[in-house]
């Protein structure tokens, strides 16, 4: 079970923190759990853990093994909230390098996050002669990064296998009836797959959005929603010992006290995607009407090397929550050298987790002593139930937070601005007057 720990945050804190909220945390767990708050459209994420389609859970398992044995490579389009999800899962449970490794399943190359032309060139080489299908995963159905990359996929695809055989490999996840990439796929007789209407990008990990990509890696999906299920019902019984409540009454209480940004921290490199998703989750969420922590994140100990000084001794305005997987999978144990050239022989035989640990435990009390108070998430290991449990608690406690800060935590209006100077500036039809004033700024 994951544990809140914030002892090295308790000097910037009041003891009773978390009641001191209690009415204002007992009207945003209300929010949340009945539908009563701003955004309430879009709170279905809220019990998917025990209500989710299984009908479609069975279908994709099986879009999952076919994959699995006509594919030796699966391509995942999508962006925000339609990527990040699933790469984070995949990376946390298999492994930042799951496509260098010997495995029985699909190398799986994410595309369409990007508009970058050389990106989409190495994917195209590195797809090579193999066997590929394709999961394109678009809510809006019209988001233009996706829509570019699946134009170009679907084109090497259906050059491959003809137009017939290219449908049988493409996976559509879109919105039940409307948008382009629904009419599309169903003009084509693509299998597809729904986000459901009352759940936004972001929350969406535990549909087919995240789903299918993670099971065609392998990773066993009963298990995460196992997990996310456990922790949905500790989430949804409000009180102090709702962990969900105690991490976002910390850190609302930080952010009232002055802190500005908050650092996710992991010790495992597997995290770094985990934490990218995070950003995404907090930072959509809560960043609006000039308010809200803005999420970062760091990967330790590499970068305490890098970001650790500032961490340390710049701007005060940071507080950290490090996520502690409290057991490797596996266990290594320093090595005794004879020579001890390195002077590491007081460390032989200790468990490098051990180091590891006293790392985390070090650095801890140094950013406190340095005025960065620490929240602990205790996660017990990084098996699949785990990161069920560690995805709601994350998205529980943004809802929480949202509603805390007084915004709507489902919502994204400012994603917009970009897009419609870039559609105005690549010429698309309805965008004239803004492209002519658009241009006039950067040529007068
Ligand atoms: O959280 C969100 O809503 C966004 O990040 C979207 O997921 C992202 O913009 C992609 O949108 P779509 O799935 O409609 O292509």
């Amino acid at each position: 079970m994951i544990k809140v720990d914030i002892q090295a945050v308790s000097p910037f804190l009041p003891p009773n923190f978390c009641s001191e909220q209690e009415a204002a945390l007992n009207a945003a767990h209300a929010h949340l759990t009945s539908g009563t708050g701003v955004g309430a459209e879009f709170t279905g994420w809220v019990r998917l853990p025990a209500l989710y389609d299984r009908a479609e859970f069975a279908r994709l398992k099986a879009a999952a093994h076919k994959i699995q044995s006509d594919s030796q490579v699966l391509v995942v389009i999508g962006i925000g909230g339609s990527y990040l999800g699933a790469r984070a899962v995949i990376e946390l449970l298999r492994s930042p390098n799951y496509n260098l490794k010997q495995k029985d399943t699909p190398d799986i190359f994410f595309a369409g996050n990007s508009l970058s032309t050389d990106a989409l060139l190495e994917l195209l080489e590195l797809i090579g002669d193999r066997d590929f299908s394709i999961n394109v995963i678009s809510k809006s159905g019209t988001t233009t990064e996706p829509a570019v990359a699946f134009r170009v996929l679907k084109g090497r695809l259906e050059q491959k296998y003809g137009t017939e055989g290219a449908k049988d490999r493409i996976y559509a996840t879109t919105d039940k009836e409307k948008g382009a990439l629904k009419h599309l796929a169903d003009g084509a007789g693509y299998e597809t797959f729904t986000v459901p209407d009352e759940i936004g990008g972001r929350y969406s990990v535990l549909t087919a959005v995240g789903l299918l990509p993670i099971a065609a890696a392998g990773i066993d999906i009963d298990a995460l929603m196992v997990g996310a299920e456990a922790m949905m019902r500790r989430c949804l019984i409000p009180g102090e010992e709702n962990p969900a409540w105690q991490y976002a009454a910390a850190r609302h209480t930080l952010y009232q006290s002055g802190k500005s940004i908050e650092l996710l921290a992991c010790y495992e490199p597997s995290f770094r995607m985990f934490a990218e998703w995070w950003k995404q989750l907090y930072g959509e969420s809560e960043g609006k009407q000039g308010r809200g922590l803005f999420p970062a994140s760091a990967e330790f100990t590499a970068d305490l090397h890098s970001m650790g000084q500032y961490i340390q001794e710049g701007q005060r305005l940071l507080f950290e929550t490090v996520v502690h997987f409290a057991a490797p999978l596996g266990r290594y144990s320093i090595p005794y050298d004879e020579s001890d050239g390195d002077g590491l022989n007081f460390l032989a035989g200790r468990e490098l987790a051990f180091v590891n640990e006293q790392a985390l435990r070090g650095t801890l009390l140094a950013h406190l002593d340095g005025g960065v108070p620490g929240i602990v998430l205790t996660v017990p290991n990084r098996t699949e139930a785990c990161a069920g449990e560690l995805i709601y608690f994350f998205e529980f406690a943004c809802g929480l937070s949202g509603y805390l800060l007084g915004v709507n935590p489902f919502d994204q209006p400012g994603v917009e601005a970009y897009k419609r100077n870039m559609f105005a500036l690549l010429g698309k039809p309805g965008f004239e007057e803004q492209r002519a004033k658009l241009e006039a700024r950067f040529f007068s």
